[in-house]
This record gives structure tokens, sequence and C-alpha cells, in this order.
């Protein structure tokens, strides 16, 4: 009778689990449904959304798709020693939505300059991984961004204001953040206001956490180091039940690779480095995709979208995309391929 009640028990249990499954992949489907295929992304007027490493911002009722610009022929830079394949930098592009399926292209917010090699918004420089957040004291909308040579040994942060989300955004300059390198970077506004800037530094050696200043303009002198000689890049980061989470990605150039992770309970750390949190075919490569956001899908909770880039690195213009829901397990978290795309 025991053994019975066990087995009943047992499988009442898998079919909850496999109801919890159903429901979950229906809602992520719903939300991802026309959302991203692992290519393109297609905006109203029925042409490919240019926005890659992106970044999103909600801002009453609209959510508002920052990326690069990748258009124009990919080269490869000389006497490199890695894969340092580039496209112009194209400034950066903004897309909405309200139902974050349909996008309407809102055009360059932040466009790049001409024969100005000297000036860091030239096509000839690198912008990369545009994100913005909206200050509620200046009533401004900042955007920084990763702004380098084409060697990347520039290394630094770019700001830029607008009054409104989709611009256009006025460029104030660059910075090394306490004369620290940034690389690869995100943004992250905080549930009390304050803001922080992640980035790749000391070479990509180890992550950076460096709070901004109250107008989120300038880099405090408050900053830690974490994931220390893990070399790091890609960072995406989003907080859930009072505990962050950081997705990164190894440094291997345009090609992917595994991911991993960190958790924490104050942002400033420590930070726990975890395993990579994708799981099933291809998860080594982290479904040959590279993060550039986590989404936190307004009144859903617990749902957050992980924004990948599916680099094609020897035509940039051609990238595409790949957007996957996390699942959130207490303080574990995973990503499914969810069908295989
Ligand atoms: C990987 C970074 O994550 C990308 O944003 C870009 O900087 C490439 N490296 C350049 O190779």
């Amino acid at each position: 009778m025991n053994i019975l009640n066990g087995r009943i028990k047992i499988l009442l249990i898998l079919l909850l689990l496999s109801c919890y499954n159903l429901s979950f992949s229906n809602e992520v489907h719903s939300l991802t449904d026309t959302l991203i295929k692992g290519s393109a992304l297609i905006d109203t007027d029925g042409k490919p959304v240019n926005a890659h490493g992106a970044g999103m911002l909600y801002h009453k009722g609209v959510y508002y798709l920052f990326g690069e610009v990748k258009k124009g022929k990919t080269w490869l830079v000389p006497d490199q020693q890695w894969e340092d394949f580039r496209v112009p930098a194209g400034g950066v592009s903004c897309y909405s939505s309200t139902d974050l399926k349909h996008w309407k292209n809102r055009g360059v917010v932040l466009k790049p300059t001409t024969n100005n090699p000297g000036y860091d918004l030239d096509t000839g420089r690198v912008i990369e991984r545009p994100k913005v957040i909206y200050n509620e004291r200046t009533k401004k909308f900042v955007m920084w961004m990763h702004i380098d040579k084409n060697d990347y040994s520039y290394s630094r942060g770019g700001v830029a204001i607008s009054d409104n989300p989709f611009g256009p955004y006025q460029y104030l300059g660059s910075v090394a953040p306490n004369h620290q390198m940034l690389r690869d970077m995100t943004l992250f506004k905080d549930d009390d206001g304050k803001a922080y800037l992640i980035y790749s530094s000391e070479n990509n050696n180890t992550m950076h956490v460096c709070l901004l200043s109250d107008d989120y303009l300038t880099p405090t002198k408050t900053y830690t180091r974490i994931l220390e000689d893990k070399g790091r890049e890609s960072p995406a980061i989003f907080k859930n039940k009072g505990k962050y989470f950081l997705i990164t990605s190894g440094c291997t150039g345009w090609s992917p690779n595994a991911a991993s992770y960190a958790v924490a309970d104050q942002i400033m750390g420590p930070w726990a480095a975890r395993e990579n949190p994708c799981k099933g075919p291809n998860a080594e490569v982290s479904f040959f995709s590279q993060g550039a956001f986590v989404l936190p899908v307004v009144n859903k909770p617990d749902t957050f979208i992980f924004m990948a880039d599916r680099w094609n690195k020897t035509d940039l213009e051609k990238s595409g995309y790949l957007w996957l829901p996390i699942r959130i397990i207490n303080d574990k978290i995973e990503i499914h391929n969810i069908d295989g795309r």
C-alpha cells in the first residue's frame, strides 16, 4: 500500500512538473513567437532589424530596443593576433514596440560621423553594446556604450543623452572609468535609482562594477573587481527577488563559446561564479550565440529573456539574434534552446 502511495506521489510530482514546463514554454512562446527565430528579426517595414549587441529600455508602456548598426562590407583588421573582423561603425539604432513582437524603426538615434578619424563616433571607430536608462531626477535618457579603435586599444565608455527615449542623442564624450579599460559593457539601474556600469576591464581579464554619479553621466570612484582573471565579456545582468544574476561569455572574438553566470546578494559583490546556464545540444557554444542583454518582461514576474547575438563574423551585417527565456530555480538559472532554434 505504502509503495503504491509512493508511486502515486512520484507520478503526481512528475505530472505537476510537466504542467509547469508546458505552461512555462507556452508563456514564453507567446512572447518570443514572432520575435526571434535564431536569425533575422523583421521590423514593421519588412526590413531586418539592425540592432546588434542590443539593450532594451521600457518607458511608459513602450519597449525601446537599442543596438549597433552593422552595415557595409566586413573586413579583417591587419596585423592582429585574433580575428579582428570589422564593419564601419554605423551608430546606434532604435526600434520601439508595445508587444515585443512588432518593431517600429525609430532610426539611427546616435549618428556616426565620417572623415573625422580622431573622433569617437567616426565610422572608422568601434561603437558597441549601447544601453539606455532613464534618470528620474534629470529627466534625461542616458546612453552608455563601448567606444574603441579598430584594434580595441582605446577601451573607453561613451555617454550620450536625450530628452526622448527615441532620441536624437547628444554625445558627451568618453571616459576610462578610474583610469581602467572598458570594453564589453552593460548598464544596470537598481530599484533604489542607483545605476552601475558593468564592463570587461584589465584587458578583458577581470570585470568591473562601477557606481555612476546620480545623473548617471560619470563613473564614481566606487567600483569593485569581480570574476577576477576569469576572462569574461558580454555582461548581461538582471535582478530577481533581491538576487543579482550576471551572464557572461568567454573571450573568443566573434566566435561563440560557453556562457557562464554569477550570482550575488549585493551588486558590489561578492559574486559567486557558476557554470554554464545553457543546457542541451550546443550549450557549449551558447547555441551559437553571445549574450547582449537580459530583458525583464514587464508585468510578468520571474519572466526574463536572454537576448543574444548570432554573429556572422565574415559578414557582420548578416548577424542574427537569439532570444530565449531564462528559467529561474531559486538562485540557479537555466537557458534552454526552445525548439532547437
Ligand atoms: C566580442 C565582443 O563581445 C563583441 O562585442 C565584439 O567586441 C567582438 N568581441 C569583437 O571581436
